[in-house]
């Protein structure tokens, strides 16, 4: 779509394009999301993540984790997250405001099924993630069911900032069905 950045129908859509190009595109920008979360004492935390998918229907995002991580922890707290990625060809910033759903063991066994193996070894770690070891590999995979979580992040909020030769914002909210709204960059 040309000059898809002249209107907030346009900005949304192109949004949501570059999203679900993530997903089925491993070299698609929106591929590795940002994610940042808030820890238990205030801290923002990012991390790169795999975008697992985009339901725009249902304004939803997916990332896949370990159940042992840092990010599980902030979230039982904080269920909040903040999805970003830019794209350089389409000169697109989005930001994604979330509120999480956590789930794990036979509710995600369905989707644990679907996960290739070399995928698998990034969910089950011993120790746990994050956990002081004496040397750098003094830790074993051990890929199981149980240490598997799907992150399911409802989008409240989009922020999206165009650099083109004029410089162009717009934030749509999951609470006006998404009519958007131009907003200085
Ligand atoms: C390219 C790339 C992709 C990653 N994908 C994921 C992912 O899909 N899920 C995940 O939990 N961690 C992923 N990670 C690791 C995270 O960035 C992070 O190091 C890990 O999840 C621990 O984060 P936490 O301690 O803040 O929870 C990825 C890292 C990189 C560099």
């Amino acid at each position: 779509m040309s000059d898809w950045f002249k209107s907030l129908e346009g900005v949304l859509a192109q949004l949501w394009q570059g999203l679900e190009q993530g997903v089925a595109d491993r070299s698609a920008p929106a591929r590795h999301v940002t994610f940042a979360t808030i820890n238990g004492e205030g801290w923002p935390e990012a991390r790169t993540v795999v975008l697992r998918a985009a339901i725009r229907d249902r304004a939803v995002l997916e990332v896949h984790t370990d159940i042992f991580s840092a990010k599980v922890a902030s979230l039982s707290v904080r269920p909040c997250a903040e999805l970003h990625v830019w794209d350089s060809e389409t000169k697109l910033q989005t930001r994604a405001r979330c509120t999480v759903a956590i789930a794990h063991g036979e509710a995600v066994a369905e989707t644990w099924a679907k996960v290739p193996d070399p995928g698998r070894q990034s969910y089950g770690i011993t120790p746990p993630p994050g956990h002081p070891i004496a040397t750098a590999l003094a830790y074993e995979k051990c890929p199981v069911l149980d240490s598997f979580a799907v992150l399911t992040c409802q989008i409240e909020r989009l922020d999206a900032v165009y650099l083109g030769a004029q410089h162009r914002r717009a934030v749509f909210i999951r609470g006006d069905n998404w009519a958007g709204q131009w907003c200085a960059p």
